[in-house]
């Protein structure tokens, strides 16, 4: 045998040299990815990114709410092409998922949220930035693509003002407004690990250091992390993050800030946290053009009703054609098929595209979306559906309550 012929049969790899590839090599789910993110970050944005509030039971939940279905495929149809696409308020999108908002992205990988926009921008689906972004929506929109913006109405209304005529002037598509914060949710783990803004070099930071050189290398080399679009109510530094939400959320908000945002945003306006079927309808009926069901993932109020769970009551409650995104605990394309049948239009991401952004910037965020869609089109070619659309109608067909151990895996 020669050589060459050896060499094809063993199928070496070559070496990964560079830190991007090796870890993206070994990642094959979101789980791999979040593994990955995990031994990059340190203490304290590990316990950012993954903890909820309180005793952390809507975070569980949110999780085990998607092992409490089943799936009912049906076989022997032809599933060779599948189309993933779908109309997300009133735009084409290649899947039926959004990146919702996070806060703080500069902390979970030095290129933040430049890098999420252009993975979204080369995935084609929407990217949501958020009010507590750590560059700005103008910066931001540079990138392109399908943006939306997550406003939260803060204290000083004239600044809420700007932040919708900033959004409006720099070609954000979408808006959306969360009002699950009259207050903030009591994170235990940032407590803990006296998580602030910006990351404070104590003694334990600096121990840290030896241990995630990498993420410390990358924060120290950037420029300094402030909260880019409210850099003006954005106090002195060294407080935590809820310490500052907590200056900034505002409990006096009613359905009469909506109401002046409904006439302040001409396109697309979606409630993001409105839960209750009441809520869901007075939202329609002031105009909102879809309402995202959320805890916050796990956030906000500890034992919050579950989204996926709340799904088909709030769908029967709003009819069948009112767009409504569900998010909370989805980590795999199987959960996005989940939702689906069960009637959201749409689901928001997020954890899973930080996992992949911790794990390797913008080419991992890219990757959690393309693991997320791939699992997505296999999932409706394993259940016999090829449009989105049919996955919706035959939705009741396809999906089954398991009322068994749902703690098996993630
Ligand atoms: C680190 C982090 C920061 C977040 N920041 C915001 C934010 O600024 N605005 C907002 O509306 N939601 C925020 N959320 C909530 C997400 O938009 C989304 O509702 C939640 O992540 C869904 O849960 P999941 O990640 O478990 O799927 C944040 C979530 C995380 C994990």
């Amino acid at each position: 045998m020669r050589a060459a012929e050896l060499k094809e049969l063993l199928q070496f790899r070559r070496p990964q040299v560079r830190r991007t590839e090796r870890v993206l090599a070994n990642c094959v789910t979101v789980d791999d990815l979040h593994r990955a993110a995990m031994r990059y970050w340190p203490r304290g944005v590990r316990g950012y990114v993954d903890g909820g509030a309180d005793g952390e039971m809507s975070l569980t939940r949110n999780r085990a709410a998607f092992r409490n279905f089943e799936l009912v495929p049906t076989v022997l149809r032809d599933v060779t092409t599948v189309d993933t696409s779908t109309t997300l308020l009133g735009r084409a999108s290649p899947m039926p998922f959004a990146l919702g908002p996070t806060g703080y992205t500069r902390m979970m990988h030095p290129h933040g949220e430049w890098a999420v926009a252009k993975a979204a921008l080369a995935t084609g689906i929407p990217y949501t930035l958020s009010t507590m972004a750590t560059v700005s929506l103008e910066d931001v929109a540079t990138v392109g693509g399908d943006l939306w913006f997550q406003l939260y109405i803060w204290r000083d209304r004239d600044l809420m003002r700007e932040l919708i005529s900033r959004a409006a002037s720099a070609g954000y598509r979408c808006l959306m407004v969360t009002v699950d914060t009259a207050v903030s949710g009591l994170r235990v783990r940032d407590h803990h690990n006296g998580f602030t803004l910006p990351p404070r070099l104590t003694p334990a930071a600096v121990a840290d250091m030896a241990l995630h050189p990498a993420w410390w290398a990358g924060l120290l080399a950037g420029p300094g992390i402030t909260f880019a679009n409210v850099e003006r109510s954005a106090g002195a530094g060294g407080e935590t993050v809820m310490a500052f939400a907590a200056r900034q959320f505002d409990p006096s908000v009613t359905w009469d800030d909506i109401a002046e945002v409904r006439t302040r945003w001409p396109g697309p306006l979606l409630l993001k946290g409105a839960f209750s079927p009441a809520d869901v309808r007075r939202a329609r009926g002031l105009g909102i053009d879809a309402v995202a069901l959320s805890n916050h993932g796990g956030r906000q109020l500890d034992q919050a009703w579950t989204p996926v769970r709340a799904l088909p009551e709030i769908r029967s409650a709003i009819g069948a054609d009112y767009p409504l995104f569900v998010d909370s605990g989805i980590r795999r394309g199987t959960d996005i098929a989940i939702a689906l049948a069960l009637g959201a239009t749409g689901c928001l991401i997020g954890r899973p595209y930080l996992y992949g952004l911790g794990a390797a910037g913008e080419r991992g965020c890219a990757a959690a979306i393309g693991m997320l869609g791939d699992e997505f089109t296999r999932a409706m070619q394993l259940l016999g559906v090829t449009t989105v659309s049919e996955l919706r109608q035959r939705g009741a067909e396809l999906i089954r309550r398991y009322s068994g151990e749902a703690s098996c895996g993630t």
